[in-house]
């Protein structure tokens, strides 16, 4: 076989369903990590290849595009949050980086519905006592949430997802506050949503949902001075990255009755969830499950399979970050 019949290497770091993986697999070599792939075994499979596929576990550091070697066009992540990648990195080899924006906004919307949902009707202690055999019968003063009707929302983050977000929970017919690095006149209008500051949001809301990327500037936008800024019965949802949140701090808010609740589907060090959380009142967990539709993570895996045979080809790819 010559160099110019050689079909491109691809690592799929971990796992890629087959409505990208099996595209890939017809025009190119693949090299499958597996769920429980261990970071010297990534080191060890990355040599020669000209794409890898990482999700949001995969820590792509400069160590792992120096073992990949000088062919590597393309870091293609099955997610739409990349803050996993060293994109410095990747700009600095000419490593394109792509994600899957766009696919799997309704689903990450409609979970933060539903944590939202599930925090503010405590539905999970609620069911946790009913198969404890706990429940002894109607009690009118047991288990009172937060009624939704007329709340005010306030959404941090006014992109794809939170912007769906506020339209889903628009239902609820109460007001929609945003925080935002610039004015989103058409969800302004559509929504009726006002830009606010994050104290005022703070202050103002009675759900808080997170809705913005993790960076040097997010981290722990959610501590303790802006828990103590909150309403004693203001729920709040994170389902974009754990590092929004400090979760030792929430975990005290909790037990304080600071706030009322909280719904979480993302954590600082996944998969591990801290016994703080774990351990806190009125706090539904969820394994990072945002975009677990059938729907989302099949098109998610195409566009991950789009993005890396555009680059392979030579063409743009639909979704490039770097
Ligand atoms: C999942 O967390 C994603 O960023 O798509």
């Amino acid at each position: 076989m010559t160099e110019t019949d050689r079909k491109p290497a691809v690592l799929i770091a971990r796992r890629l369903l087959p409505a990208g993986a099996d595209r890939l697999a017809a025009r190119c070599e693949l090299r499958q990590g597996g769920l429980n792939v261990t970071a010297d075994e990534l080191l060890a499979l990355a040599p020669g290849v000209d794409a890898i596929v990482a999700d949001p576990t995969v820590p792509v550091t400069e160590e792992l595009l120096d073992a990949a070697g000088e062919g590597l066009d393309v870091v293609a992540n099955y997610a739409v949050g990349y803050d996993n990648i060293d994109l410095d990195a990747c700009r600095s080899r000419g490593v394109a980086v792509t994600n899957t924006p766009g696919v799997l906004t309704n689903a990450t919307a409609e979970l933060a519905l539903a944590l939202t949902l599930a925090a503010a009707r405590l539905t999970n202690s609620a069911e946790a006592e009913l198969r404890r055999g706990r429940w002894r019968g109607w009690d009118p003063g047991d288990m009172l949430g937060l009624e939704l009707s007329g709340a005010t929302f306030g959404v941090v983050g006014l992109g794809r997802i939170g912007s769906r977000y506020a339209e889903l929970v628009s239902g609820f017919g109460g007001r929609t506050l945003y925080v935002a690095p610039a004015p989103k006149a058409e969800a302004e209008k559509a929504l009726g949503a006002s830009r606010v500051s994050l104290e005022e949001l703070l202050a103002e809301s009675d759900v808080v949902s997170l809705h913005a990327p993790a960076t040097a500037e997010t981290e722990h936008m959610i501590s303790t001075a802006e828990l103590d800024a909150m309403k004693t019965h203001a729920v709040l949802v994170n389902t974009s990255r754990g590092s929004l949140v400090d979760s030792e701090a929430l975990a005290k808010a909790l037990a304080d009755s600071v706030i009322g609740a909280a719904g979480l589907d993302v954590y600082e060090h996944e998969p591990g969830v801290p016994q703080h959380l774990l351990d806190a009142p009125r706090c539904v967990l969820l394994p990072h499950v945002g975009s677990a539709t059938t729907k989302a993570r099949d098109a998610m895996a195409a566009l991950v399979a789009d993005n890396v045979l555009a680059v392979l080809d030579g063409a743009e790819p639909p979704n490039r970050v770097v």
